[in-house]
C-alpha cells in the first residue's frame, strides 16, 4: 500500500506562533502544508485570508494547499494564485459555475480543488472530474477541527478510486477531518493520495513520528 502525503493544518496552531508552525511541519516529513480559509458565512469561523498565505509561503518547504472553506471563491482565487498557493480548493456547495472555475484557478497556475461536505454526493461532482487536480473529501462537517471522522464518507474515496481507475483521470484524492492514528489505516485502505491533519499533527509530542504513524510507516 501507498503511504499518502501528509498535510499538516495551520488551524491547529497557534496563531501566534506560525512561524515556528511552519517550520515544525518542515522537520517533520509532512510534504504539504494545509490553509484553512473560513470567512464566517460559508462555516461561522473566521481563519484568515491570502496575506496571511503571502506571508507565510516563504517561510515553508512545503506545498501550499489552500482548503477555501467561503461562500463566494471566486473573488478570492486570484489574491491566493499570487500568494503562492499551489492548490486552491474550494467547495461545490457554494458555487454554481464550478467548472469554470476551476478552469479559472488553472489558469492562474494554480492546481484546481473541489470539495464536498459530508452530505453531498460525488454523483454532484462527476462532471468536475476529468478536469479536477485534486477531490477534497471533508469527512468532518466544516468549521471546526478535533471532530470524529464520519466513516460513511471513505465510502466516496473508495468510488473515486474506481471512477479516476476506470476513466483514466489523473486527480489526487485527500481526505480532511478526524484523521489520527486509529482512522489513518482505514483512509489509507480506501486509497488516499494525501491526508490532512490538525489536531492530531499539533497535539503531538514527536512530529516525525505522528507523521510516520499516519503514513503507515511507523508501528501503528
Ligand atoms: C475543518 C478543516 C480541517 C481541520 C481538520 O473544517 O477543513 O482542515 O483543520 O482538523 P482535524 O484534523 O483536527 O480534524
Ligand atoms: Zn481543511
Amino acid at each position: 500500500m501507498k503511504h499518502p502525503i501528509i498535510a499538516p493544518s495551520l488551524l491547529a496552531a497557534d496563531f501566534s506562533r506560525l512561524y515556528d508552525a511552519l517550520k515544525e511541519i518542515d522537520d517533520s516529513g509532512a510534504e504539504w502544508t494545509h490553509l484553512d480559509v473560513m470567512d464566517g458565512v460559508f462555516v461561522p469561523p473566521i481563519t484568515f485570508g491570502s496575506k496571511m498565505a503571502g506571508d507565510l509561503r516563504p517561510n515553508s518547504k512545503t506545498l501550499f494547499d489552500v482548503h477555501l472553506m467561503t461562500s463566494d471563491p471566486e473573488t478570492q482565487i486570484e489574491s491566493f494564485a499570487k500568494a503562492g498557493a499551489d492548490y486552491i480548493t474550494f467547495h461545490q456547495e457554494a458555487v454554481i459555475h464550478s467548472h469554470r472555475l476551476i478552469e479559472s484557478i488553472k489558469a492562474l497556475g494554480a492546481k484546481a480543488g473541489i470539495s464536498i461536505v459530508p452530505s453531498t454526493s460525488i454523483t454532484c461532482i462527476e462532471d468536475l472530474l476529468p478536469s479536477a487536480d485534486l477531490v477534497l473529501v471533508m469527512t468532518v462537517n466544516p468549521g471546526y477541527g478535533g471532530q470524529k471522522l464520519i466513516d460513511r464518507c471513505l465510502e466516496k474515496v473508495r468510488k473515486l478510486v474506481k471512477i479516476r481507475e476506470e476513466m483514466g483521470y489523473s486527480f489526487l484524492i485527500s481526505v480532511d477531518g478526524g484523521i489520527n492514528s486509529d482512522t489513518a489505516p482505514m483512509a489509507r485502505e480506501a486509497g488516499v493520495d494525501i491526508m490532512v491533519t490538525g489536531e492530531t499533527f499539533f497535539r503531538a509530542p514527536d512530529k516525525k513520528a505522528i507523521v510516520s504513524i499516519l503514513k503507515g510507516q511507523g508501528n501503528k
